[in-house]
């Protein structure tokens, strides 16, 4: 009724279809790129299989879309049936003797800011959740030993359990978790010194039995102290995303930050401008309360990528204190929108580069959907 019916439609012939389709991250072929896993044909179906670099692969619903556009034009009354598969790389090449703590996680992402409260744990809990929904093995941990806030942001106190030498992560919304807010009552926390500091957040990434993860997210203190310098010594990173609200105080505490994590050799994958503007609800006009464009200017400035603007809103701060982040709250709000934008692209970025590096996954085929 639509396409073309063609009833000797085989296998071979839909692969040779595929290799229209582009995939515009890989800049190749859907064949070419390995993506095509599986490809069955019978009376009433064509069924395809494909596999993504990441479940969060920005492009995926275009390449859904060319697939279904290019294959229906030959499918005749068949109905086409795309599953989708993720097999995510590794993204930590390079990894010393002294840097291997957690070689579970495929990919280690902090986020980090100069400066508190511009929502950098905000931030990283809702990537986090971002992920783990789109379909990621997801393991979150809390590296602000001082000010955790991992335990009110996705609400639980839950005590880890002990295992052999190994403290299990607690399990929430599909993502595992470790705090120091889950062990000792954060204001006893408060009264460490560095060193303690230091030996508490290695237990968390050495003593912890994360398995294996597709992404490993840590949520960093504010500044650029001793935490960080523990962090580059101790494991190997993906990348960093630094979190800033637009304001010149805030912003002049990200080149500092860049300046940091240059100097550490962690790579710094781009800028979030958070609370960068508040939509009025009663009349939808755009109020930049914290000044426009900041980031922006910023980013180009240091030459890193803008990669998400969130926008400042009352559900959001409602749902962190709630317990539930905004992502699985509302997803269909504009700061859950930036998250999950943001989650893809830094997932799209890290799985671009593992693929460039050509370094192989330590696990199989996952089936996401
Ligand atoms: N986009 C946003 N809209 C509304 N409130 C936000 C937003 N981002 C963060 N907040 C709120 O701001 C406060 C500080 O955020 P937090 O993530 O704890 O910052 P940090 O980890 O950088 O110290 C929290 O109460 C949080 O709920
Ligand atoms: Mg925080």
């Amino acid at each position: 009724m639509f396409g073309k019916k063609d009833t000797n439609l085989t296998p071979e012939t839909v692969t040779k279809l595929l290799e229209k389709v582009i995939d515009p991250e890989l800049e190749k072929d859907l064949v070419s790129a390995g993506m095509v896993k599986d490809v069955q044909i019978d009376s009433g179906r064509i069924r395809i299989g494909l596999e993504l670099p990441t479940p969060a692969w920005e492009p995926k619903a275009l390449l859904e879309q060319e697939v279904r556009r290019v294959v229906g034009k030959e499918a005749g009354d068949r109905k086409i049936e795309l599953a989708f598969g993720s097999n995510v790389r590794v993204s930590r090449p390079g990894q010393s003797a002294g840097q291997n703590l957690v070689p579970g996680a495929r990919n280690l992402i902090l986020f980090a800011s100069g400066k508190g409260g511009v929502g950098k744990s905000t931030v990283a809990t809702n990537v986090a959740a971002a992920l783990a929904n789109l379909g990621a093995n997801v393991g979150l941990l809390d590296a602000d030993i001082y000010g955790p806030s991992i335990p009110t942001m996705l609400g639980t106190h839950e005590k880890p359990e002990v295992s052999g030498q190994k403290l299990i992560p607690v399990n929430r919304y599909g993502m595992k978790l470790m705090s120091i807010g889950f062990i000792v009552d954060p204001k006893e926390a408060m009264t460490w010194r560095g060193p303690m500091l230091n030996g508490a957040l290695i237990q968390f990434m050495r003593d912890v039995e994360w398995g294996d993860l597709d992404y490993l997210v840590l949520d960093l203190p504010p500044g650029t102290g001793d935490v960080q310098l523990t962090i580059a010594q101790n494991v190997k990173v993906s990348g960093a995303v630094l979190v800033s609200t637009p304001q010149d105080v805030a912003l002049a505490d990200v080149t500092r930050g860049k300046a940091m994590f240059d100097k550490v050799d962690i790579p710094i994958l781009g800028v979030v401008e958070n609370m960068a503007h508040f939509v009025c609800t009663s009349c939808s006009a755009k109020h930049h309360i914290f000044g426009k464009g900041g980031a922006t200017r910023l980013a180009k400035e240091l030459q890193l990528p803008l990669l998400a603007e969130v926008p400042l809103e009352v559900s959001t701060r409602e749902s962190a204190d709630a317990g539930r982040p905004e992502v699985l709250a509302n997803p269909n709000s504009g700061a859950s929108q930036a998250f999950f934008g943001l989650a893809k692209k830094v997932a799209t970025m890290l799985a671009k580069k593992a693929a460039a590096g050509g370094i192989k996954a330590s696990g199989g085929l996952k089936i996401i959907q």
